[in-house]
């Protein structure tokens, strides 16, 4: 499925070969499903999808086939992944990394926590494990947890956010990681994408960019607020989920968790259920201005990348 995975350099370069463009299509709660994963595939992007987002785990093995009935008929598509939240607080946790290997996804991203409980099982099968961190000590332990690739979250992330700044980041975790790195946070344009490599990433992890597709099951309504918000309009807000993250403003003061002048009316957390009514965008948003398929979209994205490596390899540019 994938070469020696702790030649780091090695599999930094064999991924590279099986995507069109340096681009992870982000996993995001209530928002990716199978249309959006086969569609990214088949537009040559890495893609991953919270395993909760199946209802069941009876609907996630009916997913999974899916997929892999989708990668059957098109080899050549990218690789995908499940996305499984490794915290506590994930009562699913067990049987959806049990239906994960069983269907032998070929990537899973651990997010919330460090891999060590799913590195074994994944690796067992020949899965390529990434972990999603927010500071060089989480990045440190997910290595040494066996992970073989890191999601650096950072600033201006959608969802549950980074802080770090992403040159710091990027240059601090290369010191002490040489496999592939993804970066999340306001990753929207081909230009976007350049800058990851000129900084020695390997792919930008963009999720806002894809609640704006046909394919994506966002509500209409969150959708339509992404190509209306700005990164002004986006906050980070503890009062949703406990967790500090980042929402369209409009949104937390319409579900009244904010007054329109910022101060918090409704403190502590809410349940995970309040994702469907107050909605999650990063500092990103302001780059979406429509609605459209996500093939369209990465096509997009592969022109201005193709247009931006050109500029940058002009002498005197
Ligand atoms: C609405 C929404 C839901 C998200 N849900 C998840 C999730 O379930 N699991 C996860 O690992 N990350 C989740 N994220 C974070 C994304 O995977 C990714 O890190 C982030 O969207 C990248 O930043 P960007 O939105 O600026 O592109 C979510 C993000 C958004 C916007």
């Amino acid at each position: 499925m994938w070469p020696d995975k702790t030649d780091g350099p090695a599999l930094r370069t064999h991924l590279r070969e099986r995507l069109r463009l340096p681009l992870f299509v982000a996993p995001m709660f209530l928002i990716s499903g199978p249309d959006l994963i086969v569609a990214s595939a088949r537009a040559g992007a890495l893609s991953a999808f919270p395993s909760v987002n199946a209802r069941s785990p009876r609907d996630l093995d009916a997913w999974l086939d899916r997929l892999n009935a989708a990668a059957a008929e098109q080899p050549e598509a990218a690789p995908w992944g499940v996305n499984l939240i490794v915290h506590r607080s994930n009562a699913r946790l067990e049987e959806d990394l049990a239906a994960t290997v069983r269907a032998r996804a070929p990537l899973v991203v651990a997010s919330v926590g460090a891999p060590d409980i799913v590195a074994g099982p994944v690796h067992d099968y020949g899965g390529l494990v990434f972990s999603d961190v927010a500071s060089l000590r989480h990045a440190r332990k997910a290595v040494a947890a066996g992970a073989d690739g890191l999601v650096l979250l950072t600033a201006g992330a959608g969802g549950n956010t980074g802080w770090l700044n992403p040159f710091a980041f990027i240059a601090e975790t290369r010191r002490f990681f040489d496999g592939p790195i993804a970066v999340a946070g306001a990753i929207g344009s081909g230009r976007a994408l350049h800058a990851l490599e000129v900084l020695d990433a390997d792919l930008g992890y963009a999720g806002t960019p894809f609640i704006a597709t046909h394919e994506s099951l966002a509500r209409p309504g969150h959708k339509d607020m992404v190509t209306r918000t700005d990164a002004d309009g986006v906050t980070l807000s503890d009062l949703v989920t406990g967790i500090p993250a980042n929402f369209a403003r409009e949104s937390l003061i319409a579900e009244g968790i904010i007054a329109p002048d910022g101060a918090p009316l409704h403190r502590g957390s809410l349940d995970v259920g309040s994702w469907k009514s107050v909605w999650s965008m990063g500092h990103g948003a302001g780059g979406v201005d429509d609605v459209r398929g996500t093939a369209e979209r990465i096509d997009q994205l592969l022109t201005e990348w193709r247009a931006a490596r050109q500029h940058m390899a002009r002498p005197g540019s």
